[in-house]
């Protein structure tokens, strides 16, 4: 079984710093699907649209899915576009559970501003940008968990999250609940309910 966190979002949503501190919580490994296309093509983000377009950029994001099949356990952060195609949600939750890191759109429009080099806020005005953010909200929606993260910070959001995967959690074998066994975090999160 594939029990990996998988965190998606709209550019400026906290993916990364939220799924390192996840990681580092749970004594899991982190991993970012923009850094399997950077290091598999030895470029930046920025350089591979510039250099050959957003359409090249997706179809190495279609191939990273592929690859996340090889990924067991992890806390895996997404592009913001990575699961805004037909089907991508899907392929997701079959490789754990997804969750969309959901913020206001003026506070994650900010952050995506204000940190990191973003080829897709290049050129686009704010009311563009809103626009995307709108035509990607039927996919993130998608997600098995949502934790809104207006107004708190990182360390806040991976205490709702934890929460929210403990819930997640499935009754022991012996038929107590999670909460009636102490257990470490990462073994509550590896006994997820299955999916119907
Ligand atoms: C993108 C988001 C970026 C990166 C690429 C495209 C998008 O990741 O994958 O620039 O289409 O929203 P972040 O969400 O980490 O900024």
């Amino acid at each position: 079984m594939s029990d990996n966190v998988i965190l998606v979002g709209f550019m400026g949503a906290g993916k990364s710093s939220v799924g390192r501190l996840l990681a580092r919580r749970l004594g899991r490994c982190f991993v970012e699907t923009d850094d399997m296309i950077t290091a598999q093509e030895g470029r930046s983000i920025p350089d591979i649209f510039a250099e050959r377009g957003e359409a090249h950029f997706r179809a190495l994001e279609e191939e990273t899915v592929r690859l996340l099949a090889l990924k067991s356990g992890d806390v895996i952060a997404t592009g913001g576009g990575l699961p805004c195609r037909d089907g991508r949600p899907e392929a997701l939750r079959a490789l754990g559970t997804v969750v969309w890191l959901r913020g206001e759109f003026d506070a994650v429009y900010e952050r995506a501003q204000r940190t990191g080099a973003r080829p897709m806020l290049a050129g686009r005005g704010r009311d563009e940008i809103e626009a995307l953010y709108r035509a990607r909200e039927p996919y993130y929606r998608q997600a098995d968990l949502t934790v809104d993260t207006t107004g708190i910070n990182p360390d806040q959001v991976v205490a709702k999250l934890l929460l929210l995967l403990r819930e997640r959690s499935t009754v022991s074998p012996s038929g107590r609940g999670p909460q009636d066994e102490p257990q470490p975090e990462a073994r509550r999160v590896h006994q997820r309910e299955g999916r119907p």
